[in-house]
């Protein structure tokens, strides 16, 4: 039987460190697209894909990320005082239901699988969905949606997975792939940030998976991989033949929001979706193309 998805882990005790200075004292999760906080999409993200229970492993200087969360009540007040009707709805369509949400602390950050085991008592014996809030998808379909959808289709592990180019595999996890049909990939293998010459594949895992609570077991044993940092792809890997295991070409562009350009690059692509944005936006782009080109 296939258990239904409705737990989700938002790893946020990075330290942001390529975000500096706007991240010393603020969590990098909090920092906007456009007007909203990359957390709030995460947890938008998660809500459309049935996710019921959410899990942030949070770290010092954190609590604003959680704060969001909360009811504003003088500030509805004012905003209903003063008929602002839109602001007003805009903030109460942000409200969870009392309960879903809860914390744990990795008071050190000593890496994405490191993060994932602290959230080990939230996980239980349930599949999960991880989300990390920096990598934002402009979809039609929610990401984390296509993934559960592929999650009740194979009854396993799904990741998010691109192509990224060949040079730049030192950076991501990357599949070593079996079967493709072009949208589901079995994955075979798991490597964490391969330099090109001994990478696999040119298929990159993005901030997004479903992941069966195994994992946890080797997670556990605590080894060291790349950076010397607890490593989820390497305990991911530990799994491939105990459970099924794919990676899911998404639809949808994903950007980078822990790197300034990709962050950049998000807030013209989400503003432009926007009706009461996009013609300002646009204009002000062809200025700066004119600019460019003459
Ligand atoms: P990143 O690799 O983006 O690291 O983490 P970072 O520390 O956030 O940012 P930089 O590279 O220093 O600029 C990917 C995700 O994993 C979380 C981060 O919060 C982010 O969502 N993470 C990473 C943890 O929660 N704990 C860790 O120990 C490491």
């Amino acid at each position: 039987m296939i258990k239904p998805l409705r737990k989700a882990v938002l790893p946020v005790a990075g330290l942001g460190t390529r975000f500096l200075p706007a991240t010393k004292a603020m969590a990098k999760e909090m920092l906007p697209v456009v007007d909203k906080p990359l957390i709030q999409y995460a947890i938008e993200e998660a809500r459309a894909a049935g996710i019921e229970q959410f899990c942030m492993v949070t770290g010092r200087g954190k609590t604003a990320l959680v704060e969001h969360f909360d009811i504003a009540y003088e500030l509805e007040a004012t905003l209903k005082e003063r008929g602002k009707t839109d602001a007003l709805r805009e903030l109460r369509s942000n409200h969870l239901p009392p309960g879903s949400i809860t914390t744990v602390r990795q008071q050190e950050p000593l890496g994405l699988g490191h993060a994932i085991w602290c959230a080990r008592a939230f996980i239980g014996d349930d599949p999960f969905a991880i989300l990390l809030p920096d990598d934002l998808v402009l979809s039609d379909t929610p990401c984390t949606k296509q993934l559960a959808d592929a999650y009740y289709e194979t009854g396993g592990c799904v990741v998010a997975v691109t192509e990224v180019p060949r040079e730049q595999t030192n950076r991501y996890g990357i599949l070593d792939i079996g079967h493709d049909d072009g949208r589901l990939v079995e994955v075979r293998g798991l490597v964490e940030k391969p330099k090109p010459e001994d990478a696999p594949s040119n298929l990159s895992i993005i901030g997004r998976y479903v992941l069966m609570p195994q994992v946890i077991e080797f997670l556990s044993r605590m080894e060291r991989g790349a950076g010397n940092e607890v490593q989820l792809t390497d305990a991911m890997a530990k799994l491939i033949g105990l459970v099924p295991f794919h990676g899911l070409r998404y639809e949808g562009r994903r950007f980078d929001c822990g790197d300034k350009v990709g962050f950049l690059e998000a807030q013209i692509a989400f503003a432009l979706k926007r009706p009461d944005l996009a013609p300002a936006v646009r204009a002000f782009l062809r200025t700066y193309a004119g600019e460019m080109a003459g």
